[in-house]
């Protein structure tokens, strides 16, 4: 049910946007209000996360050390894998959102008859790094619905992705890298016992749900035709606030539905890594705890008490017992008794002069 579940859930979405625009042909609702509230709900729900996730305490400097840290002027120093800077946090910050560093050094641990090999993995780096770059390039090549005149630099990415020019409409690398990397990640889970044991329902819906917008979005590409007019009407609209649902195409709708409902799924689930990477203490530190006194601002005041203080209020024990004593210390001269008891006497006088003066 971990995996089947999905599958039905996202048909069933299917299911819903094509009865609501097929039969129904309820277009404002599918095409105008949804999608509103949906990216509504993003926005707010990003937000929310991002500033929850602000506001939790880091007291303490956690960055991962994966090298040499900066030390003596001859001892080299990894400054990616163990930045002192802020450069240097940048540099690896940058590897790892843009091409996954980490996971590059991903290992296998294989059981084998001479006992455990630990091995180099790369594919799920490298069938990773070709999904979310797909799905990069594909929603920035969107932005051609919203804009209006379409900037160059969509058509150079479109140039770009469609550069071998198969097929027409010209097959886009970017629909073959995304239902490839979204096919082996799901195998994936599927197939290797340890990651099918500890992968749930919501590892699989967020797949099932993209594959699903991809599916449609290639079916109105290559398949079955839209009305891009209308579609470019709709979307400009949206963007002007003066939307007209005049597209009337149920698959247009099954694809932007799934959309929307990823759009409303994406803060409250595993999705969000993509704003939390940026967040990450274990990465978004320098290691210069060495150079640099990280006082931890929940810190509250601490009521001292100086071994000067300790000393000086047992010195003459400890000179009785002949421990050593770094301070030097006289003893005070004690008032004689009766001078002592006549300031006593007179102190009250002294008082009642006052409070008849006064
Ligand atoms: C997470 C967001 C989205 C993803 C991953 C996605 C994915 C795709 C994919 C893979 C295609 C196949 C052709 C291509 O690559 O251009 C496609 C086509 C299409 N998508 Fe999306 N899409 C998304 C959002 C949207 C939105 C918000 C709209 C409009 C409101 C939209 C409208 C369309 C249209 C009209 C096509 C057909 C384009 C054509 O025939 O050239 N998509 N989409």
């Amino acid at each position: 049910m971990r995996i089947v579940g999905p599958i039905i859930a996202v048909c069933a979405l299917a299911g819903i946007a094509w009865l609501g625009t097929g039969p129904l042909s309820l277009y404002t609702l599918f095409g105008v209000i949804i999608p509103y509230c949906a990216f509504a709900a993003f926005v707010v729900g990003f937000i929310i996360r991002i500033l929850n996730w602000g506001r939790s305490a880091v007291p303490f400097r956690i960055p991962t050390t994966a090298g040499q840290e900066k030390s003596l002027p001859w001892i080299k120093q990894n400054k990616l894998d163990n930045p002192s800077s802020k450069a240097g946090v940048v540099g690896r910050m940058a590897l790892e959102v843009l091409f996954f560093r980490s996971l590059f050094r991903n290992a296998s641990t294989e059981k084998t008859e001479d006992g455990i090999a630990i091995g180099s993995a790369k594919w799920l780096w490298l069938f990773a790094l070709i999904f979310h770059w797909s799905m990069l390039i594909i929603v920035l090549r969107h932005f051609r619905l919203f804009l209006d005149p379409i900037p160059a630099w969509i058509t150079a990415l479109e140039g770009l992705d469609g550069m071998f020019q198969i097929g027409l409409p010209v097959i886009y690398l970017t629909d073959l890298g995304i239902v490839a990397g979204i096919t082996f990640l799901f195998i994936r889970r599927v197939v290797v016992p340890r990651i099918r044991y500890i992968s749930q329902t919501i590892d699989y819906f967020p797949l099932v749900l993209l594959f699903g917008i991809a599916l449609a979005g290639i079916i109105m590409r290559y398949f079955t035709k839209v009305d891009m007019s209308a579609v470019k009407e709709l979307t400009l609209g949206l963007v002007r606030f003066t939307p007209q649902a005049t597209v009337t195409e149920p698959i247009f709708y099954i694809h932007i539905f799934l959309v929307c409902c990823l759009l409303v799924y994406f803060p409250w689930s595993k999705l969000m890594h993509a704003g939390g990477i940026f967040l990450s203490p274990t990465r978004n530190m320098a290691n210069n705890s060495r150079a640099v006194r990280h006082v931890n601002p929940w810190n509250y005041e601490v009521k001292k008490h100086t071994y000067e203080e300790y000393e000086n209020e047992n010195w003459e024990k400890m000179q009785a017992l002949g421990l050593p004593l770094d301070y030097e210390h006289v003893k005070e001269e004690e008032p004689p008794a009766e001078a002592e008891a006549g300031a006593a006497e007179g102190a009250p006088e002294a008082a009642n002069t006052e409070d008849s003066e006064g």
